[in-house]
């Protein structure tokens, strides 16, 4: 079988940038409220008490100690107002749009107020989507808890539920107390959401949530805490950022143990997995609901989009930690280097020596200064 027939059967498309595919996923039922998915693991008790994994009862012994209270840690009384903060923090610019690049193009008309406006909607579609991502967490690890079959995991777990639910409350709070609400689900997130939910093995619930999705979100968080000078969500971000970065590790270091020991029929399952996550990942930050709540056809503009440079660079900023953590999982290079040549595909193979989570996640820790911060 060939790569191009592998990718074709794998994302329903033979081109990557086929915008017509792309733009025809997305959500039918924005009333929707409740979202059933199949679970279909098992859930699997352990008789074995011993502490087998230190690595593991370490990252559980940082979580007890790095809990935070979202109601009284955060200065929730900071005023917001989402037009100057918008405009202060360049919100299009950190998003992956250079307004000076789009004279000739469908928007060449709009003026200051139209490019606020679409900052606007932006910030308030990018914090639905992390608070949206967050609810996924917190259902996977829950998962995780029940289908992880050692006893460190299921306690360091359980830990990582509490941390899902907190992200879920401040992400919604903000949304609703400091934006005026947001947005639904995209459809490309949904669906990788609900493919890890779905998945029986227990391994591709970690892949999925704990190393590609919490991966991509580290990345996303960290940006935009450098980006915005918004003292509240500065705050709120580095907080969530402190847990998450622990999450990354608790995956990354789970997935080396096993992944060491897979053949390469059942590694390429797994590199698969990865990388259609990665797809529907970068799939979704064509932000396609934005376009269209600003009176834009998304077919008529995203070609476009994706020829702006500084949309490269915030794109490939977001696999900043999937791909040193893919590397560390041995997921590159098996299968004659199968998921090494996607993401050379996708331009992001430059991060693969940068210092993965299971390294690096204490420095994320609060009172740490963060990697990247001045
Ligand atoms: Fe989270
Ligand atoms: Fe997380």
């Amino acid at each position: 079988m060939s790569d191009t027939l592998d990718t074709t059967e794998l994302l329903g498309r033979s081109e990557l940038d086929d915008i017509e595919a792309i733009l025809s996923v997305a959500n039918t039922d924005v009333d929707e409220v409740l979202h059933v998915v199949k679970d279909e693991a098992d859930a699997i008790f352990t008789w074995d008490y011993s502490l087998t994994r230190p690595a593991l009862r370490r990252l559980y012994e940082k979580a007890k100690v790095g809990q935070w209270n979202a109601t009284t840690d955060l200065p929730w009384d900071t005023e917001v107002d989402i037009e100057q903060v918008v405009g202060a923090d360049q919100v299009a610019v950190a998003a992956g749009l250079d307004p000076n690049q789009y004279s000739g193009t469908v928007i060449e008309g709009w003026g200051d107020k139209e490019w606020l406006d679409f900052g606007i909607q932006n910030r308030k579609w990018t914090l639905s989507q992390f608070l949206h991502g967050e609810q996924g967490a917190l259902l996977c690890t829950a998962k995780i808890t029940e289908t992880v079959p050692w006893y460190d995991a299921k306690l360091y777990a359980s830990t990582q539920v509490v941390d899902e639910a907190r992200h879920v409350e401040v992400f919604a709070r903000y949304l609703d107390e400091k934006m005026g609400g947001g947005y639904q689900v995209n459809a490309h997130l949904r669906l990788l959401l609900d493919d890890i939910i779905n998945d029986s093995r227990w391994d591709m619930t970690y892949l999925g949530m704990q190393v590609m999705v919490e991966g991509l979100a580290l990345a996303a968080f960290g940006f935009m805490h450098q980006m915005t000078e918004e003292p509240l969500l500065k705050q709120l971000l580095r907080y969530v950022m402190s847990d998450e970065a622990r999450h990354v590790a608790f995956g990354v270091l789970s997935l080396k143990e096993v992944y060491d020991g897979m053949t390469d029929a059942e590694m390429k399952d797994r590199q698969e997995f990865a990388y259609e996550a990665a797809v529907r990942m970068r799939d979704r930050f064509l932000s396609q609901e934005v376009w269209e709540r600003m009176g834009v056809a998304p077919r008529d503009i995203v070609p476009i989009v994706l020829r702006d440079p500084t949309r490269d660079l915030f794109q490939q900023m977001l696999f900043s930690k999937i791909v040193p953590n893919c590397k560390k999982l041995g997921l590159l290079d098996r299968n004659e280097a199968w998921l090494r040549r996607r993401f050379e595909e996708m331009g992001v193979i430059q991060f693969e020596d940068w210092e993965n989570t299971g390294d690096e996640y204490l420095k994320f820790e609060l009172g740490a200064s963060v990697p990247g911060d001045a």
